[in-house]
């Protein structure tokens, strides 16, 4: 077991508390409201069968003893009701806080770690972690707190009872708590190789999912099918082998929690035949040992939980703590010349490394073409120029300053890129075009949206610009998005406009329109990057790399 828990623990609630004030103060207060009726309920018990039942039976004791005890049982369920809905509603908001932050964080973070965690894993690492911490912990606590207050409240009142009973009933309790340990650490060792294998299957059947499309296009549906099932049968062989120890667990537990109430009437027994004790007591003490017994066993189930929730918040950490991009460094207000400077890159898996040193000129009012096969660099080159990839060698200049001594997020909103699969939202056409450009008016839209030669398409729809776009775009054309995206592109005047590819789908005729608006709005660094050299021919200057 991990010593420093209980510190860690702690820790955790003190900061949620100090967060949560109203809900903590409100779960704690129902927590010893549930308790109090739970622990009195026997003692009633008791006074019903000596004082009711017994020799001197006396039916207005039994009445009024019954009737209580049906008292406390519904005031136990109301609070429950209210500790469970109170839970669920601090449950809710630290998840929603949380899930926040990690997308802020995942927004604003350092681009480098879209390089290593790809979207499934990045899904899976939000969406799990943040409910099994939250619900882990938060329930985990609650119940933790009123187990122990339980446990101890109970023994204290065994032992008041009668102490020489109290002794030989809590005889098994060691031998309990040892076996009782033993077992939970199979659990746990089998129930972490079962998390493992979980995640790494959710990411991998989240991409399978992705993939559907394409295995369809490849008609190759049941390859799909096979992946899908050989990922899944990995998963549920591991789960049936943590569910056959954990009902292991659970059976040889109730025979041992069993033993001690056998134990205890023995005695019991005897002493209440001689007539030392009530039979009233020996019943309180039965019901008495049940709260000992099971609270034990479930306090150290949730040494697990509360484990498990420890490490899915270290991990919540680690992201919390990843580096993000800091608005510091020169501003650049208008980018009038970008230099590139015996530019090298390499990645590291690949031997090749790209470019070997280009050097280039970029200036304002001016268009170049970059030309080149497909897979030399081209992408590559334009993630460097806006700073996405950082681990280059070489220079870049922007105006007079290199590009690592600028401030990269002004920087980036001077840029407007597109590439071959233009990013489009569930959103309307009118949206996805002004995205991030609140204040643009609509005829500005519907000026720029002619030019391209999109207006007329847009008309066709019955809610015209207010038509909400499918999931990624999917109700359009490929060459229809394109145009969407380019004139998003162009309605925020950028300083450096990067097209990549950007006319795979587009027919002759719009792509004139859009060359020879190109060519009317010079006052920017405009690249265009092709494999198509007749593209190229609106261009000032090309550069080739090979
Ligand atoms: N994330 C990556 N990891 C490793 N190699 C990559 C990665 N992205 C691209 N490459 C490789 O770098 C080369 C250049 O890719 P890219 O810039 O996309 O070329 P282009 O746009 O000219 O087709 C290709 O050989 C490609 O396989
Ligand atoms: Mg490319």
């Amino acid at each position: 077991m991990d010593k420093e828990l209980p510190k860690k623990v702690i820790k955790h609630i003190k900061y949620f508390a100090k967060k949560y004030k109203k809900e903590v103060t409100l779960i704690s207060l129902l927590l010893v409201l549930t308790s109090i009726p739970m622990i009195i309920r026997p003692l009633i018990l008791r006074k019903i069968i000596d004082k009711g039942l017994m020799r001197s039976g006396n039916i207005q004791v039994l009445v009024i003893g019954v009737s209580l005890f049906i008292f406390l049982s519904i005031l136990v369920s109301l609070f429950n009701y209210f500790k469970g809905v109170l839970i669920g509603i601090l449950d809710n908001k630290i998840v929603l806080e949380m899930e926040t932050k990690l997308y802020k964080k995942f927004q604003y973070a350092d681009p480098k770690i879209y390089e290593k965690w790809d979207r499934g894993y990045i899904k899976s690492r939000i969406e799990n972690d943040i409910s099994s911490f939250a619900s882990l912990f938060v329930s985990s606590i609650v119940s933790i707190i009123m187990d122990i207050l339980i446990l101890l409240v109970a023994i204290t009142i065994i032992f008041i009872l009668n102490w020489k009973l109290a002794l030989i009933s809590i005889i098994l309790y060691p031998i309990y708590i040892v076996i009782l340990k033993k077992y939970n650490n199979k659990l746990k060792r089998v129930k972490k190789e079962y998390q493992e294998i979980h995640a790494k299957t959710d990411s991998q059947i989240f991409n399978q999912i992705e993939l559907l499309k394409d295995y369809k296009k490849l008609s190759r549906l049941s390859h799909g099918v096979l992946k899908y099932f050989s990922q899944t049968k990995k998963l549920v062989k591991k789960n049936i082998e943590l569910i056959k120890v954990e009902n292991a667990n659970i059976n040889w537990l109730k025979l041992l929690s069993g033993l001690s109430p056998s134990i205890m009437f023995l005695f019991g027994g005897i002493l209440v035949l001689k007539g030392h004790l009530t039979l009233g007591t020996l019943m309180a003490f039965n019901s008495y040992l049940g709260f000992i017994y099971t609270p034990t066993s479930k306090l150290l189930m949730y040494n697990i939980q509360v484990q498990k929730a420890l490490v899915a918040w270290k991990r919540i950490k680690y992201i919390l703590n990843l580096p993000e991009e800091k608005s510091e460094g020169v501003k650049i207000d208008n980018i009038k010349k970008i230099i590139v400077k015996n530019l090298t890159y390499d990645y590291n898996d690949n031997e090749n490394k790209l470019f070997k040193g280009l050097n280039y000129t970029f200036r304002k009012n001016k268009i170049y073409g970059i030309y080149g096969p497909s897979g030399i660099g081209k992408t590559t080159l334009s993630e460097i120029l806006i700073g996405l990839k950082k681990d280059y060698e070489g220079n870049i200049m922007i105006n007079e300053t290199n590009l690592t001594k600028i401030n990269i997020i002004k920087y980036r909103s001077n840029i407007r890129i597109l590439d071959q699969e233009p990013l489009l939202f569930k959103d309307s056409i009118l949206n996805n075009i002004k995205i991030g450009q609140k204040r643009a008016k609509k005829e500005k839209v519907v000026k720029i949206s002619k030019q391209l030669g999109i207006h007329s398409f847009i008309k066709e729809f019955n809610k015209g610009y207010e038509t909400v776009l499918s999931e990624k775009g999917s109700s359009i054309s490929i060459g229809q998005k394109q145009r969407i995206a380019m004139a998003r592109a162009l309605i925020s005047k950028p300083d450096l406009l990067i097209l990549d590819e950007p006319f795979s789908n587009v027919d002759d005729k719009n792509m004139n329109k859009i060359l020879n608006l190109l060519n009317k709005i010079k006052n920017k660094i405009i690249i265009i990057i092709s494999h198509n050299k007749n593209i190229l021919k609106i261009c000032d200057k090309i550069y080739e790399i090979n």
